[in-house]
């Protein structure tokens, strides 16, 4: 898609389980390997151990980074029967803006990204403020496989086989307090490793928000895999937003702080261009955006001159569980 900058004026491309002891103390083992720097056949051992320990086959990983197994998800509607996208266009066809622009950007440059050490800092309004070290949300709850279909604002899609949990384990575990009505998501930021940053196509960090409801619903997840393995950096790696029903850019890459708010939180697209990217943002065929029809995407690999585009569902085929959030709104006033 194209924005038009307001600052630069010029039109850019946009383009439970508690976890048992066992699995935990080898996640300690997983990360104590990744601080030292030992990558590869140690993390993949330690991945197909930890499968084993849990009763989960190890799934075919078709990267080359550390293996991160999960198990098969008890949220209804949490995984669709639909062919996952190719892990080489899920990984090569990419928006994470901070690396560049073109599809093709975050794969070339998000080598930069150091992912380790890494913290996620809860603040605003709960009763558990804080900051945790990826050791810790890795281990507070299990991995599950979550293939969600992802919808981007652009007319795109694909099927990708997440790895994660319901965000709402942590919400529970940082008791929110009862003026928490939102929820906002601050990712990275750092002009040494992101290249892109200093660009004036958003102004960073990348922000995002939800309403509690919203974060507190079982489709929407914390992330720190894809395809049985952790996060590739042009993912969003160490950890990220998944939302399933709203358009891709509500789920942030590269976490580091979630802040509970009673006011509703700015976001970045909203902040860029008011009149094209609301703060709701569901998938909805029934509104256009100001530039396009958002009635039909290409689901990617499904490429070619005859290939036939996909109608888009309401939210994005999550209608069934989700609809009810916003049950009395007019879904064209809050877009
Ligand atoms: N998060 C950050 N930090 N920066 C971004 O530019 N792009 C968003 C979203 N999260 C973005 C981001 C958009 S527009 C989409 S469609 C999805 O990430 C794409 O996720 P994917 O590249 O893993 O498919």
């Amino acid at each position: 898609m194209l924005i038009r900058s307001h600052r630069s004026g010029f039109d850019h491309p946009l383009s439970s389980e508690i976890t048992s002891r066992s699995v935990y103390e080898g996640r300690r083992e997983l990360l104590r390997l990744m601080g030292g720097g030992i990558a590869g056949v140690a993390l993949a051992t330690w991945g197909s151990r930890q499968a084993m320990a849990q009763g989960v086959t190890p799934t075919a990983r078709p990267g080359k980074l550390a293996a991160l197994p999960a198990l098969r998800s008890s949220v209804a509607a949490a995984s669709t029967l639909e062919q996952p996208t190719a892990y080489k266009d899920a990984t090569t066809y990419n928006n994470f803006y901070e690396f560049g622009t073109d599809k093709a950007d975050p794969a070339k440059n998000a080598h930069s990204l150091k992912t380790s050490p890494w913290t996620v800092e809860i603040e605003g309004l709960v009763k558990k403020p804080g900051r945790y070290a990826l050791e810790d949300l890795l281990k507070l709850a299990a991995q599950e496989d979550r293939t969600y279909r992802l919808r981007c604002v652009e007319g795109w899609s694909m099927v990708i086989p997440w790895v994660g949990y319901s965000l709402s384990e942590l919400i529970r575990r940082v008791e929110p307090l009862g003026g928490a009505k939102y929820v906002e998501f601050v990712t990275q930021a750092d002009p040494k490793t992101m290249r892109f940053i200093d660009s004036p196509v958003l102004d960073w960090p990348y922000l995002e928000g939800l309403r509690m409801d919203e974060a507190m619903h079982p489709l929407t997840i914390l992330s720190f895999g894809m395809y049985g393995e952790v996060l590739p950096n042009q993912n969003g790696a160490p950890v990220r937003l998944v939302v399933p029903w709203k358009y891709g850019f509500k789920s942030g890459k590269s976490l580091v702080k979630i802040r509970f708010t009673e006011q509703q939180p700015i976001t970045a697209w909203n902040r860029a261009a008011a009149r094209e990217y609301g703060f709701f943002s569901n998938v909805n065929p029934n509104v256009d955006h100001p530039r396009w029809s958002q009635a039909m995407e290409r689901r990617i690999g499904e490429d070619g001159l005859f290939a036939k585009k996909r109608k888009t569902l309401m939210f994005n085929g999550y209608e069934a569980q989700v609809g009810q959030l916003y049950a009395g709104m007019d879904l064209k006033k809050f877009f």
